[in-house]
């Protein structure tokens, strides 16, 4: 692979020098591991070499050394991490790649695609494993404080410390540039890096961000309550989820000026559920939806405000109904253990009888009073990140059915009440970007544009060793090129151009692109095929 013919517009991605391969042995690296911590293995990789995985094998990488690490973080904890070392195409910079759900696994799947820009690219496990089928799950917390702080913040920042020790003394030269690429638990993350390790990272790409753990959490299960029990009259189907997707395209879809099936603003339609209700006792139920039934709607499209008018999450966006049914279908079998049970029974009241039937607001007043691990990013005065000259770049899917985008929006105000009337202008280093049909973090409906290249998206393409957005490694359509760029030659990103390939495989080509602007702006259509850029235009 000729990295100088797949130059990325400005971005120099070029390898400085080649390092020999007989240099990935443990007595490289070992000497450099603080007192806690003990090489796994030090072994390279060739192309023909076949690194097995958690989930997937790796190969046709470009050649790398990797190195696994455990660290033990406190007598009854320990964490570790997977670091990969580009051998001929090192660019000096470094990047480390976060987490999902309360998943323990080091994201070899990020990683793999970061090779190939020639990165130097870092993992953690986040102090546990577990597999992404546990995502929503987490034994391992019960019990377990040191464990739910490696997951919270110490794992990842131990992971990306020791990682810059070893990635230098693997080359004997300087790590350029720091980077983070996050989504979802990884998101927040990356904004508790920001927050609590301002000098880890010269840029951070954060997505659909969980960082309001001491409420997200406990909402995940409130949510879930709001159709229990499921012989109950209020309970919807899954069914009557995909009716309801219907309804909301039919009636939401036209309010941006263009019916192309994709809602731009999913905050912005002045939904009406009644259009849905059943005009008959004889009506066809999985088609309509009785009174009570309704009332459940209403519930999932509102915020969940408490005693004395305490905010406590906001709602879903109209457009993200596709991803309902993993929140708030529960299987009979499973009516004692809704689908968001984890956080308050097993970090919060640590008590494996908890009933969600005690689930109130002063659940949510214990998880903020405890915030087990200090899990929660909310601490909204970025300016020592600021200050250090880090840039920040934020994104969140509009059809996001996991985590609602709602919760990103009212991050990205808190920050900017805390430092607008400061006289700090957030866009100098802070651009938060929503991108219309996008769903948790990858994916998207109807076809709408999405992939950015960010983490966890390459892997949900095909073929497979997909990196950045093939035909258009540049800074406008690779949000991880974007960063590079605004760090380290000051070009902000004024925009994203977002692509959905053909059946999200790469070799069908390109079916549609489409502008993803700095909030509070919009892509409003300004006519023409609604499939191409220029048809969009970013505007107040
Ligand atoms: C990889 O395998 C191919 C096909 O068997 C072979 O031609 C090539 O020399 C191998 N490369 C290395 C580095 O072993
Ligand atoms: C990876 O390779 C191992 C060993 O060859 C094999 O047992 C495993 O099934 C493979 N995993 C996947 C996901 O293909
Ligand atoms: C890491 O250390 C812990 C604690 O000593 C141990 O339980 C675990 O098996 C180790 N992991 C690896 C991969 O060696
Ligand atoms: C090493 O272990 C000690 C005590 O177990 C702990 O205080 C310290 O934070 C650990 N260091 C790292 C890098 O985790
Ligand atoms: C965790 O999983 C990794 C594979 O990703 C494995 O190498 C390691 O041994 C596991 N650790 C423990 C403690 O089982
Ligand atoms: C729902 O099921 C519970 C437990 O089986 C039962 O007690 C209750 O009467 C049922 N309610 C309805 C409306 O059928
Ligand atoms: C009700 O509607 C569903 C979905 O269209 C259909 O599969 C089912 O056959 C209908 N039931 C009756 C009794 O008509
Ligand atoms: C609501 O406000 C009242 C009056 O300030 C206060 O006494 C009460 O404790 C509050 N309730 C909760 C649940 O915080
Ligand atoms: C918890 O995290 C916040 C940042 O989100 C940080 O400001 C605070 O110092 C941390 N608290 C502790 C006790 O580590
Ligand atoms: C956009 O692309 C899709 C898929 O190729 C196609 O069905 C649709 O007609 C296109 N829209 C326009 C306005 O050409």
């Amino acid at each position: 692979m000729r990295l100088s013919l797949l130059l990325a517009g400005a971005i120099n991605l070029v390898a400085t020098q080649a390092i020999s391969a007989s240099r990935c042995t443990p007595e490289t690296f070992t000497p450099h591991l603080s007192s806690n911590a003990s090489l796994v293995y030090a072994v390279p990789y060739g192309p023909n070499d076949t690194f097995v995985g958690p989930l997937s094998n790796y190969t046709d990488l470009p050649e790398y050394c990797a190195v696994y690490v455990n660290v033990s973080s406190s007598a009854t904890s320990s964490y570790e991490f997977g670091l990969w070392l580009p051998i001929n195409n090192w660019n000096k910079r470094y990047i480390a790649y976060g987490n999902g759900g309360f998943t323990g696994m080091v994201q070899f799947s990020d990683m793999a695609p970061g090779l190939f820009y020639g990165f130097a690219t870092v993992s953690t496990n986040t102090g546990h494993n577990s597999s992404v089928t546990e995502a929503g799950v987490a034994p391992w917390a019960l019990n377990n404080p040191e464990t739910r702080t490696d997951w919270g913040w110490r794992a990842l920042h131990g992971s990306v410390d020791l990682g810059k020790d070893l990635t230098e003394a693997f080359y004997s030269e300087d790590i350029s540039y720091s980077y983070y690429s996050g989504c979802s638990t990884g998101g927040r993350q990356g904004l508790k890096s920001v927050q609590m390790f301002p000098d880890d990272f010269d840029g951070v790409l954060a997505g659909a961000c969980a960082w309001w753990t001491s409420h997200l959490q406990n909402w995940d299960l409130k949510v879930a309550t709001y159709n229990l029990p499921n012989n109950g009259s209020h309970h919807i189907t899954a069914d009557q989820i995909d009716v309801l997707a219907d309804e909301v395209l039919r009636q939401c879809d036209g309010v941006d000026g263009v019916e192309d099936k994709i809602i731009m603003n999913g905050y912005a339609c002045n939904f009406r559920p009644e259009a849905l209700l059943c005009d008959s006792p004889n009506a066809n139920t999985s088609t309509c939806f009785t009174a009570d039934q309704i009332d459940t709607v209403y519930k999932i499209y509102s915020p969940w405000v408490e005693t004395n008018d305490s905010f406590v999450f906001p709602s879903f966006a109209y457009g993200s109904e596709t991803q309902f049914s993993g929140m708030i279908i529960t299987a009979d079998e499973d009516e004692d253990a809704p689908s968001g049970i984890a956080y308050p029974r097993d970090f919060v009241y640590n008590d494996a009888n908890w009933p969600w039937q005690n689930l109130d607001f002063s659940t949510i007043q214990l998880s903020d009073q405890l915030d087990p691990g200090n899990a929660t990013a909310d601490d909204f005065d970025l300016r020592p990140f600021q200050n250090r000259g880090g840039k920040l770049m934020h994104y969140h899917g509009f059809a996001d059915g996991e985590i609602p985008t709602g919760s990103s929006i009212y991050f990205y105000n808190q920050v900017l009440k805390a430092l607008a009337p400061l006289g700090i202008q957030l866009d100098d280093f802070y651009r938060f970007f929503l991108i219309p049909g996008m769903e948790h973090c990858q994916d998207s409906v109807h076809d709408a544009p999405w992939y950015i290249a960010s983490a966890m998206q390459p892997s949900s393409l095909t073929p497979s060793n997909v990196w950045s957005v093939p035909g258009f490694r540049d800074r406008k359509h690779d949000a991880v090129l974007a960063l590079i760029a605004w760090v380290e030659e000051g070009i902000a990103p004024e925009e994203l151009i977002a692509t959905k390939f053909v059946d999200d495989d790469v070799s069908e080509g390109v079916q549609a692109q489409r502008r993803i602007c700095v909030y509070p702006a919009e892509a409003k259509y300004v006519g023409g095929n609604w499939n191409e850029t220029s048809s969009f235009e970013c505007k107040y």
